[in-house]
């Protein structure tokens, strides 16, 4: 039994929507407290009568109806429950979470929630093939949503492949996978993570810059996330949107980096996946330095940047258990790596080759060694999402083990 864990599913506007009904039926029957949002359209293939004699409460559908004092407002709706689930997830409605919309109720209490959050895609196999709906789905996905579905089979419209909703019974155990206990293995754990690369002034207008994207760093944050660390992100200049449920400090240079990190608190885990430049402008100049008449480049003189990995790993009381630097090298990896480990006092090394046929540094996929105190493992090639969520799990084992 769900010992009254608290499911908010929001109805969309398809054909399965009547699934959904058994759908709230059979997670009442196990314990679980479901509450529901039926959007515009799923009021049209469902009734607010029918969901709110079946979940035992008020239906909820329109965003402005909530302001009177004794409604729950969306912020309080998304937050009231341990889980958001959208059965059936409409095309528009995966469109509209992918972009960020708040154009109504549900769109609006998704992008609010702080909550795990399940969708069960259902449509027209065309719609689910559409490279619109493919891109989406990726993006939700990187996003940390949990996906159930859809099945293949004859469809409503006659038509037949993927994009009928799963059923009620599936939706219900990935509804239980979702909220055991071990489901969120990092939960009431901090961790912090640096990504991207830094900016270092010369003056005004230029600076010293590297080619991180941030994407690597990104995506662990999402995925020590989703496994329920309260997780802080502090990047350096990316064009990376800021992972859903992580607080996010964006900075530019590498002393900001490393003032943001020391002033975030305590944390159980820190990732550090920055490309911090090693040097600054010993002297940045306030104006932008001009061309000199005799023809003569100017002399940058530059200065250490402090060690960001090298200071957080201080043995002491305040040092996350798990420190894990990132080294990124052109050559000699293996040596670089072990020896990085060694001189900064960090737990784990994620080492990876970023010379530029390898075309890690700003692309999608990586291929990794994990340098740890029993060895090396050689990961494959996989996507940086992948590479984050296979990295997440293996600290979640490591605080499991200790
Ligand atoms: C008869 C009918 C059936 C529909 N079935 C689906 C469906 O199964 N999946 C889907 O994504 N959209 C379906 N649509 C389109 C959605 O209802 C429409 O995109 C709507 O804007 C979705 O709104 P919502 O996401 O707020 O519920 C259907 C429309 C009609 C008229």
């Amino acid at each position: 039994m769900a010992s009254g864990k608290r499911i908010l599913l929001i109805i969309g506007g398809g054909i399965a929507a009547y699934k959904s009904l058994d759908l709230i039926r059979k997670l009442r029957t196990e314990g679980f407290r479901v509450r529901c949002i039926l959007t515009r359209a799923g009021a049209q293939f469902v009734t607010p009568l029918s969901v709110a004699s079946l979940s035992g409460d008020k239906v909820y559908s329109e965003l402005f109806d909530l302001m009177s004092e004794a409604e729950m407002g969306h912020i309080e709706l998304s937050r009231d429950a341990d889980l958001l689930v959208a059965a059936p997830a409409t095309a528009d409605l995966m469109a509209r979470m992918a972009q960020g919309l708040a154009d109504d109720l549900a769109a609006t209490t998704l992008l609010a929630t702080d909550k795990p959050v399940l969708i069960a895609p259902a449509m027209n196999v065309r719609m689910w093939e559409h490279a619109a709906t493919r891109r989406n789905l990726s993006t939700l996905r990187r996003d940390g949503v949990a996906v159930i579905g859809p099945n293949a089979g004859e469809m409503a419209c006659g038509e037949f492949g993927p994009g009928r909703m799963a059923e009620p019974e599936e939706i219900v155990s990935a509804i239980k996978g979702l909220l055991a206990p071990g489901a969120r293995p990092l939960a009431g754990l901090r961790a912090l993570v640096t990504s991207g690369p830094t900016h270092e002034p010369i003056d005004p207008v230029r600076y010293i810059a590297n080619r991180s994207s941030g994407k690597q760093g990104y995506a662990i944050a999402a995925a020590l996330r989703s496994l329920g660390a309260e997780t802080v992100l502090v990047s350096g200049p990316s064009g990376e949107a800021a992972p859903p449920g992580v607080k996010t400090h964006r900075v530019e240079t590498a002393c900001q980096m490393l003032e943001a990190c020391l002033g975030a608190g305590q944390f159980d885990i820190a990732v550090c996946a920055a490309a911090v430049a090693d040097w600054r402008l010993a002297d940045q100049s306030s104006r932008k330095i001009k061309k000199r008449a005799d023809g003569r480049a100017p002399a940058l003189q530059l200065t250490e940047n402090p060690d960001i990995l090298h200071t957080l790993s201080q043995p002491g009381a305040t040092r996350p258990r798990l420190v894990i630097g990132f080294a990124a090298e052109t050559d000699d990896l293996g040596v670089n790596a072990r020896r990085k480990l060694e001189k900064k006092g960090c737990d784990w090394i994620v080492a990876n080759d970023v010379s530029p046929e390898t075309g890690i540094m700003g692309g999608d996929s990586n291929t990794i060694h994990l340098l740890t105190a029993e060895g090396v493992e050689d990961w494959p090639a996989m996507s940086k999402t992948e590479v984050a969520r296979h990295l997440a799990q293996r600290i979640a084992s490591f605080f499991a083990q200790s």
